[in-house]
């Protein structure tokens, strides 16, 4: 038996309706396997700083620590600055060394891409985005504040060491998507750069990019400056197999991403501690919809999305893949779906439907 001790929260906005059914998905995938599954809530957000002053206890990562994983809702919330809620966030993928953002961006059967795909045309991709330092380091200030004369100062910081493991990890994808045998594609990882217009941080990028891959000789190189990416991502998905990306680029690119593959209903992500020295966290990439807090009409296919990679990584592979393949026999159904993938469905039936599908899988096997 293979016990993990989740912490679980909502936070803001339909976090909680979305993260309620993931929790019920996961505990249906777990029902007759010998992993187990204990979840913790801890209602930090936003409702917790209005009565607090603080996103989290002070010492939330101390608390989360002795978990094996995260599970997280959505933040943000009209009446907390975005920089305020939002740090909630960045703390705990910086604090606990979340150095990998790993984004998938697969097109399942059943939902349409707002693109048009030349036939045959299958988009499968994953992003790796660098996620603790880069643009967001929080480093630079504002000098003669409110003068005409401001300057702002936003510095991204690249260490060779913070560079190099994010690339490692994603030539490591590679090899080991291929050696799943993921399609016919031959392992490639795209670098995503800039280095044509930052020469200081993308030609560093790019240098540690060429040393890394010269380890990997059967995956193939690939580079792409972000903005021409863009452009290719939409006209050719099919194309791409890993992208790395840093912090910045690597949020942009997966919103993009997130629309090609059917929207952020379906968009899941984890922030991944791959040496599991820390606990990983994993969450759907949309934010709180405020606005529809409380109407139970939001898609929680990303948040179940998400719980299936934490499974994933905590080890509880077949009981992920479970989800996964429960996840896809609904959407391909198209009979219970959100409004965003124009069905009528609540969040709770999505969630009904992706239980009741577990079941009737693991009957068929
Ligand atoms: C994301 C979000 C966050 C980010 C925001 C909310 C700080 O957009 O997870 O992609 O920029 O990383
Ligand atoms: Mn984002």
């Amino acid at each position: 038996q293979k016990a993990y001790k989740i912490a679980t929260i909502p936070g803001d906005g339909v976090g909680y309706e979305v993260i309620e059914q993931g929790v019920a998905v996961l505990e249906e995938a777990v029902k007759n396997s010998n992993v187990s599954l204990e979840f913790t809530f801890f209602p930090w957000g936003s409702d917790y700083y209005i009565d607090n002053g603080m996103m989290m206890p002070k010492d939330a990562l101390e608390i989360l620590k002795g978990f094996d994983a995260i599970y997280l809702g959505a933040i943000g919330d009209p009446r907390v600055p975005d920089h305020v809620s939002l740090g909630m966030l960045l703390e705990i993928r910086k604090g606990f060394d979340q150095y990998i953002n790993l984004r998938p961006i697969e097109l399942l059967e059943g939902i349409d891409s707002p693109i048009k795909l030349a036939p045959g045309a299958v988009i499968d991709m994953v992003v790796v985005r660098e996620n603790t330092e880069g643009e967001y380091s929080s480093v630079g200030g504002r000098f003669k504040k409110g003068t005409p004369d401001e300057v702002a100062l936003q510095t991204g910081v690249f260490s060779r060491k913070g560079t190099e493991r994010v690339i490692r990890y994603a030539f490591d994808l590679a090899r080991k998507r291929a050696a799943a045998g993921n399609g016919e594609k031959a392992p490639m990882v795209t670098n995503c750069t800039k280095s044509n217009a930052l020469n200081y941080s993308m030609v560093l990028w790019d240098e540690v990019y060429d040393c890394v891959a010269a380890e990997y000789k059967e995956v193939a190189r690939d580079k792409a400056l972000v903005d021409a990416l863009c452009m290719w991502m939409v006209r050719k998905p099919q194309y791409f197999d890993v992208i790395v990306a840093s912090n910045l680029f690597g949020d942009i690119i997966t919103d993009l991403g997130a629309a090609i593959q059917g929207g952020m209903g379906v968009a899941a992500g984890g922030n991944i501690n791959p040496e599991k020295v820390y606990p990983s966290m994993f969450e759907p990439i949309h934010g709180s919809a405020p606005k529809y807090k409380g109407k139970y009409v939001s898609n929680p296919v990303a948040t179940i999305l998400a719980g299936a990679m934490m499974l994933d990584f905590l080890g509880a592979v077949d009981e992920g893949k479970a989800v996964l393949d429960a996840v896809k026999s609904v959407l391909k159904e198209k009979k219970v779906r959100t409004y965003d993938l124009g069905g009528n469905s609540s969040t709770k039936d999505v969630g009904r439907a992706i239980i009741e599908a577990i079941g009737n899988n693991q009957i068929d096997a």
